[in-house]
């Protein structure tokens, strides 16, 4: 049973077969332009660029934001390092905050450094510490969860700061303030994922979202290798081969018409899960908030009283009965090339890492699946931990 892997039917299989049979399998695939469509209509926003990866789109979208050598970027600890490897990139510097209990940005905290940390001088918010200019705030969509930072964005407006989404693990989730909004459709910027992991997939691939023509086009020119003339070949700067491919894009076309059920069989097996460990006091489930509309992507189950050691003894347990699971992502502040950049007060990040463990979460669980590890997982607490559950 596996954590979460792509489903690939006949249906994907007559879609690829199509765009073979057309020739039209590179970058300038009309699979492309439909594609991208589809996704400014599930988004609703103006425009989308599709992209070979997530972390492409994470990258072009701080390059178009203005992140370089000169500025920092505002990042949460818990994520996958994806999230902030692009801001090494770009030769700017990552501050790291701490999540909430939804492991996402703790906002309040971001507000907060703001107002004590930071002076806004020409236009420009700057970090006291470093004298650097804060240029962007990512906020993450953790596990498909919906990170609700509208009072952030109005801070944010008032001391020029853009707003990047990572929503790689979030299409098909939501906030609401007024109405709906997709995640990625609120900041200046958006970024989704299609790995093979993600709810839908087009093998490897990405996107960048928004409702800015500017940035919009300056993402299709720099994804496509910033070319000013293409019969002189002329290029004024430096561009990326960052757009998707033909045959990622008939993929993507087809699993996007499955989105809606994949996420209701999710939903059923998130609530199976909940179900399982609703009178337990000492393991819990991570519940998805129903105040929005999310993904259900992925389960995360954490255990109090119980030493990260034996998580790992649980693990390798459960991998004998072939149940996969998996840590959480290591907070990037104790990852080796990031550590010695600026963090602010992380605690929750690392207490999740050594409490949490992902769980069995793809689309073909039955509730009996379910069952049968969350028997396994109890099992094994009561005799290794001589604990009640
Ligand atoms: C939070 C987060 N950000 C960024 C990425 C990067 O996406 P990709 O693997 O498509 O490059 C991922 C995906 O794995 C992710 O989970």
């Amino acid at each position: 049973m596996k954590l979460s892997i792509p489903h690939i039917d006949i249906q994907d299989i007559k879609s690829i077969d199509k765009v073979l049979k057309s020739g039209w399998i590179s970058t300038s695939s009309k699979s492309i332009n439909i594609f991208e469509k589809k996704i400014s209509n599930l988004c609703e926003t103006k425009y989308s660029v599709a992209l070979n990866s997530g972390t492409s789109a994470i990258h072009l979208g701080l390059k178009i934001l203005g992140v370089d050598k000169n500025t920092e970027v505002i990042v949460p600890s818990l994520t996958f390092i994806a999230t902030v490897n692009p801001i090494i990139y770009l030769g700017a510097k990552p501050i790291i905050f701490d999540v909430d209990e939804n492991h996402n940005l703790k906002i309040q905290d971001v507000i907060n450094f703001l107002k004590k940390n930071t002076i806004f001088k020409n236009k420009k918010t700057i970090n006291k510490k470093t004298n650097k200019t804060i240029k962007v705030i990512i906020v993450t969509h953790m596990w498909g969860r919906s990170c609700n930072f509208y009072n952030l964005k109005k801070i944010c407006k008032k001391r020029n700061i853009s707003i990047l989404e990572d929503a790689a693990e979030a299409v098909g989730s939501y906030i609401k303030k007024v109405k709906y909004q997709h995640c990625g459709s609120i900041g200046d910027i958006g970024c989704l994922s299609f790995n093979a992991n993600k709810i839908i997939t087009t093998g490897s691939g990405g996107a960048i979202i928004t409702n800015n023509r500017t940035f919009y086009e300056k993402a299709q020119f720099l994804a496509n290798q910033a070319k000013n003339d293409s019969f002189n070949y002329i290029h004024n700067e430096c561009g990326y081969n960052y757009k998707m491919n033909g045959i990622s894009a008939a993929l993507g076309i087809s699993q996007l018409t499955k989105l809606k059920k994949k996420i209701n069989l999710r939903k059923k097996i998130h609530q199976r899960y909940l179900f399982n460990f609703k009178n337990s006091k000492n393991i819990k489930i991570l519940p998805y908030d129903p105040k929005y509309r999310t993904n259900y992507w992925i389960n995360i189950i954490f255990f109090k009283n119980f030493s990260l050691k034996k998580i790992y003894n649980l693990s390798l347990f459960l991998l004998k009965k072939k149940i996969e699971t998996r840590r959480i992502w290591r907070p990037v502040h104790l990852q080796n090339h990031i550590k010695r950049f600026q963090n602010f007060k992380i605690v929750n990040a690392e207490k999740f890492y050594n409490s949490c463990l992902c769980l069995p979460s793809e689309d073909n669980l039955s509730n009996s699946d379910v069952d049968k590890i969350c028997n396994y997982i109890k099992k094994f607490y009561e005799i290794s931990n001589n604990n009640k559950l």
